[in-house]
Order: structure tokens, then sequence, then C-alpha cells
């Protein structure tokens, strides 16, 4: 099986998110940029990518808020996601920011980007030149490079053209990409992270608790679309997410399954989009909520404290 029904994942994901934007689920200005297309999806599967979309906000917030202006953001298997526009809107100020993927998704964010002059302007709002060619984009301090991950001597390399620096306290997020890939290869790639950086912390957002029946038809439903989850052994349980980093060098490790990150949210924000759409069957959201997780891992101290909620 080839790599297209995975980097395929990338345009359900992004039409996804554009429909439940278009609902007011949340405000994203440039998702339609990328998404042309938007299908109308089931109200649980919009709250689903509400609670996704907000779960991982609050981390990115929490770290940047932590690590100042001179964090990086590495954005694993990043797709079309708009995060990098929306933080220059918001003034947030950080370092560096890259986004990785395989070459054939990067290419078309790159052609996206160059062709649509409110994306452009806001990684080159500084002088300095637009490094660019079919799948590689650099920019001040944007950067979206086309690498498999699982090559980690590749990755270094086009980190390196990213001018990552090791040194600095780097913000690890992977939407929805690890399931994708082989365990050896999500193992030395955590393990490499850990001994390469100094300070850091991870973001994974997967899959977990599939061995019930729930998510065994939930596997085969992802299963019939031809995408091989070559990392599904890890999304048994929540135990299992965290088990990951500690056995790669991470120096801890804290998970919590889709219902702990939602009712994290400030009641006034649930209410308000629990009234976009009716829902027939509460159970469902639920049972959804309970098959996926976020999982954080921390190589530094400063990140231990770190939790879903606002305490
Ligand atoms: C489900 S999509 C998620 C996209 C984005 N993170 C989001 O949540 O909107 C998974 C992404 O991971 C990427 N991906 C999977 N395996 C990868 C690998 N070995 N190297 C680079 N990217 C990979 C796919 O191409 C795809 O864009």
């Amino acid at each position: 099986m080839g790599d297209e029904p995975v980097m395929a994942t990338n345009d359900d994901a992004s039409e996804c998110k554009r429909g439940a934007v278009q609902l007011g689920y949340w405000t994203d200005d440039y998702i339609s940029y990328f998404v042309r297309h938007v299908e109308r999806r089931a109200p649980e599967i919009n709250r689903g990518y509400y609670a996704r979309v907000k779960g991982i906000e609050n981390f990115i917030q929490k770290f940047i808020s932590k690590a100042g202006s001179t964090a990086q953001i590495l954005n694993f298997g990043s797709g079309f996601d708009t995060l990098y526009w929306k933080l220059k809107d918001e003034g947030v100020q950080i370092a560096n920011y890259v986004e990785i993927d395989f070459p054939t998704v990067t290419a078309k964010k790159c052609y996206t980007i160059k062709r649509n002059k409110p994306l452009l302007q806001r990684i080159h709002d500084q002088d300095g030149e637009v490094k660019l060619s079919s799948t590689d984009l650099h920019a001040g301090n944007y950067h979206c490079i086309g690498v498999d991950i699982r090559n980690i001597s590749q990755l270094e390399i086009k980190l390196r053209q990213a001018e990552v620096n090791f040194d600095r306290p780097t913000l690890f997020i992977a939407e929805c990409v690890l399931v994708y890939i082989e365990n050896e290869c999500v193992n030395r790639l955590l393990t490499w992270i850990s001994s390469k950086f100094k300070a850091g912390l991870f973001v994974n957002y997967e899959m977990c608790n599939m061995n019930d029946t729930f998510g065994e038809v939930m596997l085969g439903n992802l299963r019939v679309r031809g995408c091989n989850l070559a990392g599904i052994a890890h999304c048994k349980n929540l135990e299992m997410q965290k088990a990951r980093f500690m056995n790669n060098g991470w120096l801890g490790s804290k998970a919590w399954d889709m219902v702990e990150i939602y009712y994290a949210i400030s009641q006034s924000e649930r209410h308000r989009i629990e009234k976009i759409e009716f829902l027939d069957e509460q159970e469902l959201l639920i049972q959804l909520f309970q098959h996926y997780c976020i999982c954080i891992g921390w190589l530094s101290q400063e990140f231990s404290e770190l939790t879903c909620t606002d305490e």
C-alpha cells in the first residue's frame, strides 16, 4: 500500500474543518484558500473537530506563554493547517515555525500560498527573501518543508535548512498523524527529538481505547478507505500513549481523552457551539470523544505542570 491514502486524509480533515468553520464553530480566515470544497458533515463530526482544534490550541497558548518569543513550533504532518496565519494575526511572537509533510502535500500548500496574496503577505511582511522550490518554502520565520518524517537523516537536513535551533524551547505538534506511521519509526522520531532538543513539549492528538467494539467499527471504516493505520498499536489506551514518550527518553507525559478535553473548555464557549446544531444522540458524541485523546510529553521540567484545564 502506498502513501497516497495517508496523504488523502489531509483532504478529509481540511474539508471537515472548513465545513465546521463555515457553520461558526470557530473562526479561521485562511482555511478557504486551501479547501474549496465543503460537504455537510454530521453534527457529531463537527463537534469532534471543534474539540480537537480548541484542545490543541489550549496547549499551544500555554506553551507560548511559558516559552516566550524564543519559542519554535514544529508541526508534523501539518497538511493544510492554518495555525501560522492565526498566530500572526493575533500578534504572537515566536522565533520559528516549521510545517512538515510529504512533499506531495507541501507542494500543494506552497502553490496555494504563492497564489494567494493574503497568505503570502503574512509570511512575508518583513524584508528578506522568499526561497521557494516546488515543495519547500522559506520566508522570514515561516518554513514549509516536504519530507517523510520516517526518514530522520533527511528530516534533520531539512530542519537545518529551516533554521531550526536545537537549543530553543520547541513545541512539536502531531494532529492525527502518528497513527499512520509504523511504531518503530515513531519510536525513532521520538528518541531522536529527545536526544537532540534541549527543551520542549510534544502535543499529540489521535485515537485511543481502540480495543472495544466501537473502536473496531471506527477502524473498519478507516480501513475501507484504503488507509493503513500502521501505528494503531499505540492507540489501545491512554497508558500506551504516555508510555511511548517515557520509553523514548522524554522526561514525563500525561494524557486525557476528549471527554475531559471537551469539558475543560469554558461553559460559555460550550453553550455557544452546542446551539449551532441539534444533536439527536448525545451518547454517540461521548463515544466518539472516548476514542480520541490528547497526549503531551515534555523534555524539560517547566512544562510538567501543564494540564487541559485552566488552573
Ligand atoms: C489526518 S491528516 C492531518 C493533517 C493536519 N495535521 C490536521 O489535523 O488538519 C495527516 C497528515 O499527516 C501526514 N503524514 C502522515 N505520515 C507522514 C509522514 N511519514 N511524513 C510526513 N507527513 C506524514 C499526511 O500527509 C497528512 O497530511
